[in-house]
């Protein structure tokens, strides 16, 4: 009986937590009931794929680079940060430790690499523009 219960409560979870996801993946919601949307910019207006580089920049470049928070995805490209679709020539892929273009590559100083799935975000964020 007990066992039943905790399922159930298990379940509620999993069933409200996807809605949240869902109904948040469609855009307009400004709100996260994470609380954490501050740091990892589930406000942040713009693609998919800028939603999901934002919070690995937020994470890893910001604390710098101040000015780029409140950035739009055009801002990066006037701002010669990223060329479109090609992240071999945007400095802001070229400058980060652990992608795969080679050369000049120091960001973020002093802190550890980025992982391969942060790099990917950022990637795919670049070439989808
Ligand atoms: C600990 C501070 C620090 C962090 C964190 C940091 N940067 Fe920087 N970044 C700097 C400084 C200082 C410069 C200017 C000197 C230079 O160009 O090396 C700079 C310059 C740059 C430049 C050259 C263009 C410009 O705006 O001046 C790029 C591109 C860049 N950073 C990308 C990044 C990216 C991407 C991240 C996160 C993955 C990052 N940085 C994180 C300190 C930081």
């Amino acid at each position: 009986m007990s066992k039943n219960w905790n399922l159930n409560i298990k379940t509620f979870k999993v069933t409200v937590g996807l809605s949240v996801m869902l109904l948040s993946g469609c855009g307009k919601v400004k709100n996260s009931s994470s609380g954490d949307a501050a740091t990892y910019g589930s406000n942040v207006v713009g693609s998919v794929t800028f939603k999901a580089a934002h919070p690995v920049l937020s994470k890893h470049c910001f604390s710098c680079h101040g000015g780029w928070a409140a950035y739009s995805e055009d801002d990066y490209v006037t701002n010669s940060l990223v060329e479109r679709a090609n992240p071999d020539n945007s400095s802001l892929y070229t400058r980060t430790r652990g992608n795969d273009v080679g050369g000049r590559q120091d960001m973020p100083i002093g802190r550890p690499d980025l992982s391969f799935d942060e790099i990917k975000a950022l990637k795919d964020w670049i070439l989808s523009m």
